[in-house]
């Protein structure tokens, strides 16, 4: 991980932080692209996902934004009430699982906190001269984040107050798009689950990806055990029924990642050889794929080989 300081910390609504983040000596930090995100550690031990919402032109600093949660499980809390410039955090370098993908047009669509890698995206777009539009839903006037950036992308930003002008009628959105239309989407739970219940009805070429801070509410048939052969690390690893295959292969000492142990950061990303691997994570968005996230994923065949 990298061994960063808290450069600079703007306050951007009553509940929300951007924080900037630097090495000590002030070197140039991996690049990224807009759609990345870190995984942040703090001096408590929590680790949290945070996309970047800065300027990938900005080689010596990344910009996060956080939320001051009502649940905090810990990081929003210690973040809002202890943080300060020249606090010290532990951050593994950017990984994007929202890359922007060529398309004729792009519809970007915020919702609360998930502003931050929509921004990113916004300000690429209008660098490169594409044909793009953003939403950006907010429940009152004065909980719009970064005004002065999005009052520099123009007129492409439609910004939604609810409380003033009620709730957004996304079927109505989704049917004002063009054909071919890329939908990228962040935001709190209920949001991006009515985007997904509604995604048959964009128009006929349009595809919707969208990037979650909760897993995806779904039922699974009851854990099984399985074994993992280790390709690379010649190691077999039993994991039983009670506990997850990243906790598995980390007893057996398999060197895999791990951050948010709720298959929603990517960091346990591991290739599967052989065997039949039961998706159970919010990255996946083909059954078929060989690519798993044993923090949550399992096996529907008795054994699987990975590439580990
Ligand atoms: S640890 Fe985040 S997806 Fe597995």
């Amino acid at each position: 991980m990298l061994p960063l300081v808290v450069s600079e910390i703007v306050r951007e609504t009553p509940s929300i932080v951007s924080i900037r983040l630097a090495a000590p000596d002030g070197t140039a930090l991996p690049p990224w692209q807009p759609g990345a995100h870190v995984d942040v550690q703090l001096i408590t031990r929590h680790e949290r996902q945070y996309s970047l919402c800065g300027d990938p032109a900005d080689a010596h600093g990344y910009r996060i934004a956080v939320l001051r949660e009502e649940f905090s499980r810990g990081g929003s809390h210690y973040i809002h009430s202890f943080l300060r410039v020249g606090s010290r955090v532990w951050v593994r370098p950017p990984r994007n699982l929202f890359t922007l993908s060529d398309a004729p047009a792009y519809h970007l669509l915020a919702a609360g906190i998930g502003i931050t890698p929509i921004l990113a995206m916004a300000r690429h777009l209008a660098a490169e001269d594409a044909d793009w539009r953003m939403t950006y839903l907010v429940r009152r006037r004065e909980d719009v984040a970064f005004a002065d950036d999005l009052a520099a992308l123009g007129d492409r930003v439609t910004i939604h107050v609810g409380a003033e002008a009620g709730r957004l009628d996304l079927a109505e959105l989704y049917a004002g798009l063009a054909p071919g239309t890329a939908v990228y989407a962040c935001g709190p739970q209920r949001f991006v689950d009515a985007l997904d219940d509604l995604a048959r009805a964009l128009p006929g070429g349009a595809n919707l990806h969208v990037e979650r801070f909760e897993p995806k509410p779904r039922e699974f048939r009851p854990n099984e055990a399985f074994t993992v052969i280790c390709a690379r690390s010649d190691t077999t690893v039993e994991v039983p029924a009670e506990r997850s295959m990243l906790g598995a292969l980390h007893s057996a000492g398999v060197p895999v990642e791990g951050s948010c142990l709720r298959g929603i950061c990517g960091s346990c990303e591991v290739t599967v050889l052989d065997g039949i691997p039961e998706h159970r994570d919010s990255l996946t968005g083909d059954d078929a794929s060989m690519m798993m996230y044993p923090c949550v994923s399992r096996a529907l065949s008795p054994t699987l080989v990975i590439d580990a």
